[in-house]
C-alpha cells in the first residue's frame, strides 16, 4: 500500500491504495464519489469521464498513483456553487438528454471537455466528440441537442425525440 493524495472537486484528499488501484477505485470507493460510473472493463463505455487538470479522461484507465498531486473533478463538483445544476446539467434536464441516467455523468463531463475548448461546435463536433460515450437508452439524439443549447446555440429548429 502506498498513499496517494490529490485534489478532488477543490478539496485536498488522500488515501492508501495499491499499485494497480485505479483512479475510478479511488474516487468511488476511497472517497465515496460514487457519481463517476463503471460502465464497462473495456475502456469503451465513458461512464467514468472526470477531468484531471482540466483534461477529460476516463478514469478506468490510469492509475491512482498517476492522479498524484493532481486537480480532479468529477460530476460531484460541476454544480453551481449554490448547488442549482449547471448549465450543461440543465440542459440535459430541460432537453430530456438522459433517461436511465447511467451514463449522464460521463456525458456531462465529456460535454464540459468539448465546450471548454470548442465553445460552439457544430452538431457533427458534438457527436464525434461523443464517440467515446456510449448511451444505451437515448440514442444520442437529445443528449447532442442539449449540448448545442448548453453551448448557447438556438435549438428550436431541432426535433425532439
Ligand atoms: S468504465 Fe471507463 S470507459 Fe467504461
Ligand atoms: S441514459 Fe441510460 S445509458 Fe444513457
Amino acid at each position: 500500500m502506498s498513499k496517494v493524495s490529490m485534489r478532488v472537486n477543490g478539496r485536498a484528499t488522500s488515501g492508501e491504495i495499491e499499485g494497480r488501484t485505479l483512479l475510478v477505485e479511488y474516487l468511488r470507493d476511497t472517497l465515496s464519489l460514487t457519481g463517476t460510473h463503471v460502465g464497462c472493463d473495456t475502456s469503451q463505455c465513458g461512464a467514468c469521464v472526470v477531468h484531471v487538470d482540466g483534461q477529460a479522461i476516463k478514469a478506468c484507465t490510469m492509475f491512482a498513483a498517476e492522479a498524484e498531486g493532481a486537480e480532479v473533478t468529477t460530476i460531484e463538483g460541476m454544480a453551481n456553487a449554490d448547488g442549482s445544476l449547471n448549465t450543461i446539467q440543465q440542459a440535459f434536464q430541460d432537453h430530456h438528454g438522459l433517461q436511465c441516467g447511467f451514463c449522464t455523468p460521463g456525458m456531462v463531463m465529456s460535454a464540459a471537455a468539448l465546450l471548454k475548448d470548442n465553445p460552439r461546435p457544430s452538431e457533427h463536433e458534438v457527436r464525434q466528440y461523443l464517440e467515446g460515450n456510449i448511451c444505451r437508452c437515448t440514442g444520442y439524439h437529445n443528449i447532442v441537442k442539449a449540448i448545442l443549447a448548453a453551448s448557447g446555440q438556438d435549438v428550436s429548429a431541432i426535433a425532439a425525440e
